[in-house]
């Protein structure tokens, strides 16, 4: 049991493996965010202007529904909140996540893979959902980050 969780949210599995090293180098919990209604192939096509994640991004009160929970978030004081990058922000599962909480006086510290964008202003996004947080700025990491790197940014964040 640990008071750092590692949650993030992954529909092609990139961000799920740059979780799951984090969470292994700094000994964090777990948690993988899952869509009640699974991304598909055509869903996450961002030339097609109907696609699900287009309009889902699209509409900035979008909040798809998540299968499953966070038990005793009470637990942690420090959540990394882990996402690809979509349309340069946080997806709007995201953002329900981060509202599905009391995230009171936790430090959540974002972090996200992308085809190259940074982080844009998912951390402003976030901020605004999570008003009594404190979010740090975060961080795009490489799909190839090494262990050390990604130790010494993790350990920056939750000194
Ligand atoms: C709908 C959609 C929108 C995207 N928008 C961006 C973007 O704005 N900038 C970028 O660099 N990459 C973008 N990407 C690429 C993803 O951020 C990148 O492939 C990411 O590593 C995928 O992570 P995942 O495998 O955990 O889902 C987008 C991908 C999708 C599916």
């Amino acid at each position: 049991m640990s008071n750092i969780l590692v949650a993030y949210f992954s529909a092609s599995g990139t961000t799920e493996k740059v979780a799951q090293k984090l969470a292994s180098q700094i000994h964090a919990d777990l948690f993988k965010i899952q869509p009640k209604q699974v991304y598909t192939r055509a869903d996450l096509n961002w030339n097609d202007s109907h696609s699900r994640s287009t309009l889902e991004m699209k509409d900035p009160n979008s909040r798809p529904e998540i299968l499953n929970k966070v038990e005793k978030m009470e637990q942690y004081n420090t959540v990394f909140v882990g996402f690809p990058i979509w349309w340069y922000r946080e997806p709007s599962i995201i953002d329900t996540f981060i509202e599905s909480y009391d995230l009171v006086n936790k430090t959540i510290i974002p972090f996200a893979t992308s085809g190259g964008s940074g982080m844009g202003k998912s951390s402003t996004y976030i901020q605004k959902l999570a008003p009594k947080s404190k979010v740090t700025q975060g961080k795009r990491l490489s799909f190839s980050i090494t262990d050390e790197e990604l130790n010494t940014w993790a350990c920056s964040m939750i000194k």
